[in-house]
């Protein structure tokens, strides 16, 4: 059976972390659109540079490219078993994509984790993030600090911070947030796909209660 997961949250909830520890317990790909982005700017393609004019400026992506790059992920085999959504979808029209893109595989949301975290929690999260440029593992200076200073734990790959964790950026990525994509938990609620997570906790009780979560969307799906 495939699982199609969620992750909602602000700029700097937590998504990314959580999703690369969840990926192992659950068996299924983490498919985020920030990365997919990022892979497009560094190989220089049309859609990197059409991308990167909305990246620079914290604006989002125009939604009828970013749920074409989504279809496209979804055809590889590894998502044959579901995915881990990190990033998307962030309006209520991607949502509406992805409805339809799962429903034409006979497939939908099993649930819609929202790590719930304040605004100036958001900034200081920016601010302080590090980002590994080999496996995308985060960091951050105080909360969660690699090793070895500049030196990714996993594959000792370079940690570098993103130019979209400016301050002034930062801030617009949090005010579009507010803007399009915080919509989104009031539609899935009246889904009955929400499930709301205290993202203020540390990482590994985030982590478990992400997991309770999916584990009981799951069962319930299966009865
Ligand atoms: P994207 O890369 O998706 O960025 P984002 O949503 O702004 O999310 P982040 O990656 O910044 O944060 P996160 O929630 O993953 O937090 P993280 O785990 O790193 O998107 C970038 C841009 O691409 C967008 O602005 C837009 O232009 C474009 N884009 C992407 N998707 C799009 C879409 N669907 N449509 C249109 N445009 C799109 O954690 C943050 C920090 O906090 C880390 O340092 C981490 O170590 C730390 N931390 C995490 N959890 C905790 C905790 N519990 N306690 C303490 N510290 C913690």
């Amino acid at each position: 059976m495939a699982v199609f997961v969620v992750l909602l949250g602000g700029p700097g909830a937590g998504k990314g972390t959580q999703a690369k520890l969840l990926v192992d317990e659950l068996g299924i790909p983490q498919v985020s659109t920030g990365d997919l982005f990022r892979q497009h700017l560094q190989a220089d393609t049309d859609l990197g540079r059409l991308a990167r004019t909305y990246m620079e400026r914290g604006e989002l992506v125009p939604d009828r490219v970013t749920i074409e790059m989504v279809r496209e992920r979804f055809a590889q085999s590894d998502c044959a078993s579901g995915a881990l959504l990190d990033g998307f979808p962030r309006t209520i029209a991607q949502a509406e994509g992805l409805e339809i893109m799962l429903a034409a595989i006979g497939q939908r949301v099993a649930v819609v984790p929202f790590i719930r975290v304040s605004p100036a929690v958001l900034l200081e999260r920016l601010s302080g993030r590090w980002t590994c440029r080999q496996c995308s593992s985060m960091y951050h200076v105080l909360h969660n600090p690699p090793l070895a200073p500049g030196v990714c734990d996993r594959c000792a790959g370079e940690l570098y911070q993103r130019t979209d964790d400016s301050p002034e950026t930062a801030k617009r990525r949090i005010d579009v947030y507010w803007e399009q994509t915080a919509p989104l938990v009031e539609w899935y609620r009246g889904k009955g796909q929400l499930a709301e997570i205290d993202g203020e906790q540390p990482i590994e009780a985030v982590s478990r209660a992400m997991l309770s979560a999916v584990c009981a969307a799951i069962s319930r799906g299966e009865r």
